[in-house]
């Protein structure tokens, strides 16, 4: 698939601006805080209906305007569709697609296949566990639409029981918690399954990636930490229940899916804690490609590629890398300066002056 245009109509530093997009490389050249990190945020709003750097609405609305719009237009199996986001001031938000409005963000996601590239999501490889939980779930619920609603199930009960355990638990406190438990096995095993199954093929993917990045030096492999790995509900319902007593006694719910965790290996070594910078910028490159890849077989269509200041992360070496094997799909690229850009024909390159497009 990929995007033929958008039109940004009141947002961000936008004031009205159509922007074509080339079935190649669209590499998008600006100083800082010129506009080019709100197109890829608009065409993830597209995608997601919300955006990856706020989660207020509002701040999406251009200062001086009372609402905004995107329209984006794309083709997908050589069909063309096109998806309208409209937010305004007074906290309405419209989803269209094709021209229907969508009542449940869910039924959207994974109909515009994305995968984003920003410096945070060095955070994938060394930070928190709760960034690789992200990047397994993103890539889940682009593929899944009962990974989503699992998902968000899961944590409405997570947030119900939470809250019960924060004040003074009563007898029927206790019995709700019960209640809460079985309803969350039975979303822990569903969800716990997937994240296994989609793991397995992000490793196989990234094994040869990684090789040829690494011109055959270093092996990548992962190990999904869960305490749930093939149990069925009744085991999980067992472990959860087993430990009331101490959820109880710290106010918290100690066990759960918000434990899970993603541990990257570099030739036997854990990358985040014993990998230099280069290696774990290159892990991180393998698991973007390695995505990138299990998308395009599952989905059976190529995911849109939105690479945001990623080049001064990046060597040389491993731009050329990059570039050379997204050439063939689409990509959106950011950035603020272009030595990279010499062999490249597929390419389109636009410049971006205080919310305008030049020379196009
Ligand atoms: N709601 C808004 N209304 C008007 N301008 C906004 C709004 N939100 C952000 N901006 C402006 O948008 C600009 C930032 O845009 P963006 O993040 O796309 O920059 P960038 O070109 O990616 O810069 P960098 O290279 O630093 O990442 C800033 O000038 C900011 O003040
Ligand atoms: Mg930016």
């Amino acid at each position: 698939m990929f995007i033929k245009e958008i039109n940004l109509n009141g947002f961000r530093n936008y004031n009205n601006q159509n922007i074509s997009f080339i079935n190649g490389i669209n590499l998008f050249i600006g100083d800082n805080a010129q506009g080019k990190t709100n197109i890829i945020e608009a065409i993830y709003l597209s995608a997601f209906a919300k955006s990856y750097r706020t989660i207020k609405d509002l701040e999406l609305i251009n200062f001086d305007k009372e609402y905004t719009r995107i329209n984006l237009e794309y083709s997908k199996k050589n069909i063309e569709k096109s998806v309208e986001l409209f937010i305004d001031k007074l906290g309405n938000k419209l989803i269209k697609y094709d021209d229907i409005k969508i009542n449940k963000i869910s039924s959207i996601i994974g109909e515009i296949i994305l995968v984003v590239f920003s410096p945070d999501d060095l955070n994938i490889v060394k930070g928190a566990p709760s960034s690789r939980r992200k990047f397994i779930d993103m890539i889940c619920c682009q593929i899944s639409k009962s990974y989503i609603i699992n998902l968000q199930e899961y944590n409405k009960c997570l947030k119900i029981k939470n809250n019960l355990l924060k004040k003074n638990i009563t007898i029927e406190d206790k019995e709700y918690i019960y209640v809460l438990n079985e309803k969350m096995s039975f979303y822990i095993e569903k969800i716990t399954e997937f994240r296994k199954e989609i793991l397995k093929k992000i490793l196989y993917q990234s094994k040869n990636i990684h090789l040829s990045i690494t011109e055959n030096k270093e092996e990548i492999k992962f190990e999904y930490i869960s305490e749930f790995i093939d149990l069925d509900k009744e085991k999980i319902r067992h472990i959860l229940n087993n430990n009331i007593n101490i959820d109880i006694y710290r106010k918290t719910s100690t066990k759960g899916l918000q434990k899970d965790d993603i541990i990257i290996y570099i030739n036997d070594f854990e990358v985040n804690k014993f990998g230099s910078q280069g290696q774990n910028r290159t892990a991180l490159l393998t698991l973007k490609l390695a995505n990138f890849e299990v998308l395009k077989e599952l989905k059976e269509e190529t995911p849109i590629l939105l690479l945001d200041d990623i080049m001064s992360e990046l060597d040389n070496k491993r731009i050329n890398f990059l570039l050379k094997y997204i050439e063939n799909y689409q990509s959106i690229i950011t950035t603020t300066e272009y030595g990279f850009i010499d062999n490249f024909k597929n390419i389109k390159i636009s410049k971006i002056l205080n919310g305008h497009l030049q020379n196009q």
